[in-house]
């Protein structure tokens, strides 16, 4: 048996507030990205220091593309951007260029267990039957995530509900080396924001699975580089059903993919489910969609356009990039001299 984790115990971190996220450049980024986690960050840079980083480490732990590494990072950085993350006030920098995170990540590899990590069900979902044949890398893969948040003693972390089993495993590892190296409360406890289910946004041909890049479908995702037709012409043929729209929100129902557009024109209009059903109970989805789409345009299109901007113009986006890692730098340096320090390594 592996040995289990430390009890949970309140932590005695003092330090101050911090936010932490992160995206892999795996490519296709979707309406679920942008409604599930980039809205909150935009939200959150108002009141909280904010740091948003392009996880490319992360992104070879499966295949590596050389070729389209480089350019699948700068679309996710203009993707951010675009979508509200102020370079000024929010820390936007890439993973690989803050060396932090991968000394932390071999540190954390001596403190994690091997039965915590495998008990990570990401892992055995993406691994599938071939987990002998995966990289080391992809196992360790929350391990390096640990890392990523505790370099910079970040408290809270914005992530979709598949990532709350590695966020207890950040905090397991914050715990553990606490307590193994005699430092109470130097790390925080991370604990994750999840978004409100409101903020799941499911496929549009299927309203039991996830919007995903994966879905060989084009049609049953939004993409944000989508031009406004192909935006319109996707929600006009989203999967729905022939009855109106229900009146209220218990209506909803076991009708997934109703309930589905109506999350999502809840969240691009900021209202809940229950306005959304006031005004568009009992008629039907001729007359919905329609709205929908251009709802979506409105919101959607612009931040397309300034996404290819940006990734028109790769040498002013790296100049924020390389600022932002030169800042997440700085922030992480003392905490790792201090990491140094404490495990006890030659100075
Ligand atoms: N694993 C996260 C995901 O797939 C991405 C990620 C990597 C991350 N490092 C992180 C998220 C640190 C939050 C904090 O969504």
């Amino acid at each position: 048996m592996s040995e289990a984790p430390p009890a949970s115990t309140p932590s005695s971190y003092l330090g101050p507030a911090r936010v932490f996220s992160g995206m892999q450049p795996t490519g296709g980024l979707h309406l679920g990205n942008y409604l599930g986690a980039l809205v909150k960050f935009v939200r959150l840079q108002d009141t909280q220091d904010c740091i948003y980083c392009v996880v490319d480490l992360h992104a070879i732990t499966a295949d590596a593309n050389p070729a389209t590494l480089a350019q699948q990072t700068r679309e996710v950085a203009a993707a951010y951007i675009a979508a509200g993350v102020d370079p000024k006030k929010s820390v936007i920098f890439v993973q690989s260029a803050v060396l932090a995170h991968t000394e932390l990540a071999w540190i954390f590899n001596c403190v994690a267990r091997m039965g915590w990590l495998e008990r990570m069900t990401q892992f055995k979902d993406k691994a599938g039957k071939h987990a002998e044949r995966s990289s080391v890398g992809l196992f360790d893969y929350p391990v390096l995530q640990a890392a990523d948040i505790l370099a910079y003693k970040a408290t809270h972390v914005p992530v979709g509900e598949d990532q709350k089993q590695h966020l207890e495993l950040s905090r397991d590892i914050a715990q553990k080396f606490n307590n193994d190296f005699a430092a109470p409360g130097f790390f925080p406890l991370p604990e994750p924001l999840i978004q409100g289910p409101g903020a799941r946004i499911m496929s549009l041909r299927d309203g039991k699975k996830k919007m995903s890049k994966s879905d060989p479908s084009d049609a049953s995702r939004i993409n944000l580089t989508d031009d406004a037709d192909a935006i319109a012409q996707k929600l006009k043929r989203a999967t729905t059903d022939p009855h109106p729209l229900p009146e209220t929100v218990e209506g909803l129902e076991g009708r997934p993919e109703v309930e589905n557009l109506i999350g999502i024109y809840a969240a691009l209009a900021n209202v809940d489910a229950a306005a959304v059903l006031a005004e568009w109970g009992g008629k039907g989805f001729g007359a919905f969609k329609p709205a929908l789409a251009d709802l979506a345009v409105a919101r959607l299109a612009p931040i397309a356009g300034e996404m290819r901007r940006l990734t028109a113009d790769p040498a002013a986006l790296d100049a924020i990039l390389r600022d932002g890692a030169d800042r997440a730098n700085a922030i992480a340096a003392p905490i790792m001299d201090d990491v140094r320090r404490i495990v006890g390594f030659w100075r």
